[in-house]
């Protein structure tokens, strides 16, 4: 069950430095100008077993993924009452809706009479009620059962007794959480206030879903989630795209419960540039999260990256990435200006990002390389395992 919400979609203004959260506008104001950065004097390792050993993927799926809420897709994508989206991505076939209260549940796509997918595509539409195809068994919102056909073939059958089978959800910060596994116990503990606070002053709920792609990736999902976390690489990967647009020193990091924070200031940041009125924080500033264990956030001047990696097996992942405006391309400045955001960052993250990691996966395949090395600019990439770890019982790393 959930929260009741109701997304404008696409409303927000320019978000100046006082929009943004307490918490995000002090680990801004403690960025450092760039010259007076850091080195962080650090090499951690982490053996190269987790991104190849079946059974460490069983354990991050039976004590992580079937366990904790996981976003499954930003709200703005069931935006109104009787919005109803199918949604594959983790393997677990599912039917998310917004009922006429404006609740949002995540039910099991499977048919009540014998298992039928229900919902087949993965467009969002509109509707007052889900058939399945098979029958035309027909289900509320809500799940309940509200028609069978010829159902006088049925005595005995309780209607109340064969809704849709559904799954521990909420609705926060903009996104759709929910508990893969039916038998977990409710905990959205994860879910913490100050993170939901950071993307509420990020507007996430109240964007615009200008764009969403579906990528399929030869990468284990941690492999895809690494560049996010790390600066490292931007001035290399991304060279001949992004890379001068930032600056090669550490972010600020912050942890939120088990979440990560990180903000950095652009090329050419200094400090001053903070106390600029009416200027677009997103110009200044860049904010990457790593929300745990598996979605990123990151901002760019004019839309919000949202990407949800979804580990498919130990060398697969599935990556649902969505590019979120602050209005809807309602004039030719907004058309303009979206579709050009759109095809560059579809470029730097599908060929550069999401590619290193499946080069990655590709050479540690061979077997030759025994461990992962990190350096100082790449310590939020332990941190996490520390975390990730902590959940899975292993307590020995380095
Ligand atoms: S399987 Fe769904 S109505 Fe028969
Ligand atoms: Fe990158």
């Amino acid at each position: 069950m959930s929260v009741t919400s109701k997304p404008q979609g696409g409303t927000r203004k320019i978000a100046t430095l006082d929009t943004l959260s307490e918490s995000q506008i002090r680990a801004i104001r403690s960025i450092p100008p760039h010259d007076k950065a850091g080195i962080v004097r650090k090499v951690a390792t982490r053996p190269t077993s987790m991104f190849l050993d079946e059974g460490y993927f069983a354990r991050e799926q039976h004590a992580v993924f079937k366990r904790l809420p996981v976003p499954v897709a930003p709200s703005n994508m069931l935006a109104q009452p009787g919005s109803v989206l199918g949604h594959d991505g983790y393997g677990v076939p599912l039917i998310l809706t917004r009922d006429r209260e404006g609740r949002v549940h995540a039910f099991v796509n499977a048919c009540r009479h014998k298992g039928s997918k229900i919902v087949e595509t993965c467009e969002p539409f509109k509707a007052g009620r889900v058939t399945c195809p098979y029958h035309a068994w027909t289900y509320a919102l809500d799940g309940r059962l509200a028609a069978l056909p010829r159902e006088e073939m049925f005595p005995g059958i309780r209607k109340e007794d064969h809704g849709l089978v559904e799954l521990k959800s909420r609705e926060a910060g903009g996104l759709i959480w929910v508990q893969l596994g039916r038998e977990a116990a409710e905990d959205f503990s994860t879910v913490e206030d100050e993170l939901v606070a950071d993307l509420d002053a990020l507007g996430i709920g109240e964007s615009f879903p200008y764009g969403r792609k579906t990528f399929e990736l030869a990468a284990n999902w941690k492999l895809v989630l690494e560049p996010f976390l790390e600066g490292y690489h931007v001035q290399r990967l991304h060279s001949q795209s992004i890379g001068q647009l930032f600056a090669d020193v550490p972010s600020a990091v912050h942890r939120i419960g088990p979440h990560t924070r990180q903000v950095s200031g652009k090329a050419n940041f200094e400090p001053a540039m903070l106390d600029v009125p009416g200027e677009n924080i997103h110009k200044t500033i860049t904010h990457a999260y790593q929300i745990f264990p598996n979605t990123v956030v990151v901002t760019s001047p004019y839309y919000i990256s949202l990407m949800i990696i979804m580990p498919r097996g130990v060398d697969r992942s599935i990556v649902d990435y969505y590019m979120l405006t602050p209005t809807p391309p309602d004039n030719p400045t907004a058309q303009d200006l979206y579709a050009r955001s759109y095809e560059l960052i579809l470029k730097v993250f599908g060929t550069e990002d999401f590619r290193a990691a499946e080069i990655s996966q590709s050479g540690l395949s061979t077997g030759v390389i025994d461990q992962m090395i990190y350096g100082g600019l790449e310590v939020s990439i332990p941190e996490y395992y520390r975390t990730l770890e902590s959940y899975l019982g292993i307590n020995d790393p380095a």
